[in-house]
């Protein structure tokens, strides 16, 4: 089965439609989705998608962008998400430095509050990192935890940075930006890493890939994903979507159906 790792099917890009979009992606082999919170409210209604549907599980957490929200009381309804029965990791965090909607020091703070969180729960971690890749891999050496598994999402830094990363034992996160005619240093680094630690994510609504780039993005799309990366790789589409699923499964600590 496909594994979406990343989406936010709560978004209100699809708010008309939500329903028909979710149920026809199983007839598309997505067999689990990841719904990944960015702010309170967004993981508010990722925890409800949770209940609702069976094959999608949540991610709470609190993007750089939204950081603002964030004090005591809130951060400890953010604790209490974290242990909801489908809620399977802490995220999206991290740094944001092309939006800078909050300043370096908020950001910084609760990304490290967050991912001590992880830490304390023994939880995964999606990381969200946009022109900050010095400070997210200081933050991310300072507070690393054998515990905490981290993919680093829609990976788009240099294929050092992401050996490095792999040196570290963290998964890379790749989407419909790979199959992009501009994305040179993003296919190196699919080229260079081990197939073990890619992770297929949509992102949606955002990213989708060649042919649909510009329009809303879904699940389905993952399998122009798949292609991409395995024409970089020497596999089949299928073959990556085998791998990419047990990646995916072993990251989120997904039990076999
Ligand atoms: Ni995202």
């Amino acid at each position: 089965m496909i594994i979406d790792s990343h989406a936010h099917y709560d978004d209100q890009a699809f708010d008309e439609d939500r329903e028909e979009v979710l149920v026809s992606l199983q007839k598309h082999r997505v067999g689990i989705v990841i719904n990944v919170g960015a702010s309170l409210e967004s993981t508010k209604r990722t925890v409800a998608l949770t209940q609702r549907y069976s094959f999608i599980y949540g991610a709470a957490g609190v993007h750089p962008d939204e950081v603002g929200g964030l004090n005591e009381e809130s951060f400890g309804w953010l604790r209490e998400q974290c242990l909801q029965k489908k809620i399977v990791a802490v995220g999206e965090i991290g740094l944001d430095y092309y939006w800078n909607k909050e300043n370096c020091a908020i950001q910084k703070k609760w990304f490290v509050r967050q991912l001590r969180l992880a830490g304390e729960l023994q939880m995964p971690v999606i990381v969200h990192s946009r022109e900050a890749a010095a400070d997210t891999m200081e933050i991310l050496k300072q507070e690393y935890n054998p515990n905490t598994p981290v993919v680093i999402h829609c990976y788009s830094y240099s294929p050092e940075m992401a050996g490095e990363y792999l040196r570290m034992g963290f998964y890379l996160g790749i989407g419909g930006v790979i199959t992009f005619k501009n994305a040179k240093k993003l296919k190196e680094t699919v080229q260079m890493a081990p197939v073990e630690r890619l992770l297929m994510e949509t992102d949606c609504p955002y990213l989708a890939p060649v042919p649909y780039r510009g329009k809303r993005n879904d699940s389905r799309n993952l399998l122009y994903v798949a292609e991409a990366i395995g024409e970089l790789k020497g596999m089949t589409a299928e073959e990556v979507i085998r791998v990419t699923e047990q990646n995916a499964r072993r990251f989120y600590r997904l039990e076999e159906t």
